[in-house]
């Protein structure tokens, strides 16, 4: 099986022509990849450790958490728990959708704020906001949220990433986004993503 991608809680491999098998990654595998990102970690190895155990702790509530309660699977491409893994729906991952002209960007962040206040309704939010590789698109062009293992399922949790704006945080955010289209997205979000709009969307179905 060939594989197509890999970040610190899984490897994740091409299992059908319309699905991906997920891993979850082992200890082992955790701790390198952690320091090929950030070498200077050789030398706090209890920071490393205590790293990893939260990423693992993440990947484990939130499995729990989606095997536990009843949720909208598209949103989360139809994902599937087994033995090996979780099998999930192959989808475009928006870092490879972003780019192609300032309009399309702006609906798909348009697009993509839809979509984190359909997951406030279900009562989970993720906590990272690396929308280019975490989110991807479905062959119809629906949002999924690929890597669904870095969640808040509390209320309060997610009212305080409004109050401190987390996405402007993101990796994607400092990092990635285009020049042409941070504005528009800071705006967007700090426009949407509102503590009346929490309260007015929150687990509600
Ligand atoms: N359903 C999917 N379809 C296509 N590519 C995927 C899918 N899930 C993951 N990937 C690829 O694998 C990478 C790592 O997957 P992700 O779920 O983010 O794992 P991790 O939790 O380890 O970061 C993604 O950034 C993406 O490139
Ligand atoms: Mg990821």
């Amino acid at each position: 099986m060939k594989k197509i991608g890999a970040g610190l809680q899984f490897d994740v491999y091409d299992l059908d022509k319309s699905h991906v098998l997920k891993k979850p990654k082992k200890k082992y595998n955790q701790y390198l990849i952690y320091l090929k990102w950030a070498p200077y970690l050789i030398f706090v190895p209890r920071k490393l450790s205590r790293l990893i155990a939260n990423a693992n702790r993440d990947r484990d509530y939130a499995t729990n958490y989606f095997k536990k309660n009843k949720f909208t699977k598209k949103l989360l491409g139809n994902p599937k728990f087994t033995k090996e893994g979780v099998i999930q729906n192959k989808v475009d991952p928006l870092g490879n959708v972003f780019g192609r002209s300032v309009e399309e960007d702006k609906k798909l962040v348009d697009k993509y704020v839809d979509f984190v206040i359909s997951c406030w309704k279900e009562g989970f939010a993720d906590r990272i906001y690396n929308i280019d590789n975490n989110f991807g698109v479905d062959k119809k062009g629906n949002i999924v949220l690929m890597d669904f293992f870095e969640i808040s399922t509390r209320k309060s949790d997610v009212q305080n990433q409004i109050k401190i704006k987390r996405w402007e945080k993101s990796a994607w955010y400092r990092f990635r986004i285009s020049r042409r289209l941070k504005k528009y997205y800071k705006e967007k979000m700090e426009s949407s993503l509102t503590q009346k709009n929490l309260n007015k969307y929150w687990d509600k179905k």
